[in-house]
């Protein structure tokens, strides 16, 4: 079984900037967050998963300034939004942060203390540039090295230049123990392609890093020093440790620290990969287990953005597709970590070819049958046949592909391995033929096989659940029968033989039918 013998499990989704509606980005951070959540808790972990938004910095300021309303007005708006779009979606957080909060705040407070006591900060004056959009520091090198003048490397959008006091982060002295760190850690980033990068950009020298701002308010105060608010990455960083209880080293939810993981996308590796351990060396403060970049979609081929108005919005996406359908391709159709392409076409064909005919038809054609020929009640197995034995083989190694998949954060395979399953029972039941072992009176073996594919069925469900929530749910419910609602975990009800003779299924009833291209 589950191969994760730890006893807490702490997953992060980053926290979403309040300056604009969540789109299909947001989604996908969150729902693979949400699999490692189900999937950890399904193998008996206690399990936090985090997920929330960053309310402060000057992006959010402007975007309110445009609107002519506060900032926390703003904030309130898309909180509502995102707080509205998660259930949709079967999103499981077991907690929802907002920088505004007065907890959170004092967590920050807290840490920069820690960092100001450790040595790590020293007030200093800033004159380089910064970008509004990435809320990134800038200097005059950096954007010479990357090309155009007066524009940002990351976002192509113009740099401001800002001149003014600043308080200052000693990110230089880390340069060394943050080599040293990845060296000793070769988990720490994924995938190895980011992890590479990430090094030979910390190989490159790191200056110091301004983490403070004077000429706006929005944002957490510094401590003793009120004209200052503290920089924007530092205040959203602190929020893994805030939401926990930090600084309260006894809050029970302090357990969870060190975190296991902090899926981001890749446009924000460099604050999490350099940045925050930097941090968290200073304050001396465990460091996260691992940090896992994701790429980035587009959509029919074209960036995402607001000026072309082709950013997707989960709330609409849904008038068009089932969010469980929506939540397996994301995680299907691209190997977690690269770039990919979203369309409905391409999610109508592979739904139609996975879903409604490999998945929905094993279903629909072992429960019709057990129904026509059992009744729907499961009969005794009699022979021990090697191609039982090869499926419940099948079947088991799946399980244990399943959970290392999942756990290096490679859920296509995962998907791919439960679909070969599926293929093999689909195979299973051409092959025996229950249809003809009916008209021939042959109960024995027409029991075995039925037995076989309805128990084999339960386990595909049980490792699909993770994926599809709501889907499978359906599903449970109908090869569970009258026990449905039995609370489903692997380390329970993983073994093959849970279902005995005299089981009786509840009736089909399609839960994936086809989809019009
Ligand atoms: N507020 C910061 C994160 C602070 S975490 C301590 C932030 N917020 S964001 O709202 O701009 O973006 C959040 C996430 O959305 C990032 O991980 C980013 O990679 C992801 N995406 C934005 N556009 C995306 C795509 N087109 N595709 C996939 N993910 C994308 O950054």
């Amino acid at each position: 079984m589950p191969s994760n013998q730890q006893s807490t499990y702490y997953v992060t989704t980053p926290i979403y900037y309040v300056n604009d509606e969540p789109h299909l980005g947001h989604l996908y951070t969150t729902v693979a967050a949400d699999v490692l959540a189900r999937h950890q808790r399904l193998s008996g972990i206690d399990t936090y998963f985090l997920t929330g938004v960053d309310e402060h910095g000057l992006k959010v300021q402007q975007a309110a300034e445009a609107r002519g309303i506060a900032p926390i007005d703003l904030a309130d708006e898309v909180v509502a939004h995102y707080r509205a779009l998660w259930p949709k979606f079967s999103i499981s957080n077991d907690d929802f942060i907002r920088t505004s909060s007065e907890h959170h705040k004092r967590g920050v407070a807290a840490m920069w203390n820690r960092l100001r006591d450790a040595g790590a900060l020293y007030k200093g004056f800033y004159e380089d540039w910064y970008c509004v959009p990435c809320e990134t520091y800038w200097t005059e090198t950096q954007l010479k090295e990357h090309g155009e003048d007066g524009v940002c490397p990351d976002c192509r959008r113009s740099v401001e230049k800002v001149q003014e006091e600043s308080w200052f982060f000693r990110l230089s002295d880390y340069q060394q123990p943050l080599l040293d760190y990845y060296a000793a850690h070769p988990d720490f980033i994924g995938p190895d392609s980011r992890r590479n990068e990430v090094m030979r950009f910390v190989e490159g020298g790191l200056n110091d890093l301004s983490v403070s701002r004077n000429t706006f308010t929005w944002g957490v105060p510094v401590p003793d020093d009120a004209g200052h608010v503290i920089y924007v990455w530092i205040d959203a960083l602190t929020n893994y440790l805030s939401a926990l209880g930090f600084p309260d080293e006894d809050a029970e939810a302090m357990r969870f620290w060190p975190a296991d993981i902090h899926l981001i996308g890749k446009d924000i590796l460099r604050f999490h990969a350099i940045y925050w351990p930097a941090m968290l060396m200073a304050a001396g403060l465990p460091l996260p287990k691992r940090i896992f970049a994701h790429g980035w979609w587009t959509v029919d081929g074209e960036k995402m953005s607001k000026s072309k108005g082709n950013a997707l919005q989960p709330a609409q996406m849904l008038e068009q597709v089932d969010a469980d359908v929506i939540r397996y391709f994301l995680l299907r159709e691209v190997p977690f970590g690269h770039d990919g392409d979203f369309s409905f076409d391409a999610l109508k064909r592979r739904y139609n070819s996975e879903l409604a005919n490999d998945l929905g038809n094993m279903v629909n054609r072992t429960l019709s049958m057990l129904h026509k020929y059992r009744g729907g009640v499961l009969g005794v197995v009699h022979a021990e046949q090697a191609e039982y034995r090869a499926w419940i083989a099948d079947i088991e190694a799946m399980q244990q592909e399943v959970d290392a998949a999942i756990n290096t954060q490679a859920f296509h395979l995962a998907l791919e391995r439960i679909h070969q399953v599926v293929r093999h029972g689909n195979r299973m039941v051409e092959e025996s033929a229950p249809w003809r072992l009916a008209k021939q009176g042959d109960d024995d073996r027409l029991d075995s096989v039925l037995y076989h594919l309805v128990e084999g069925l339960r386990l595909v469900v049980l490792q699909l659940s993770p994926f599809m929530p709501s889907k499978c749910d359906q599903l449970m419910a109908q090869i569970m029968g009258e026990r449905a609602g039995l609370e489903q975990n692997l380390t329970h009800h993983g073994g093959w033989g849970l279902l005995t003779v005299g089981h009786r299924c509840a009736e089909p009833v399609p839960v994936f039918p086809r989809m019009e291209l």
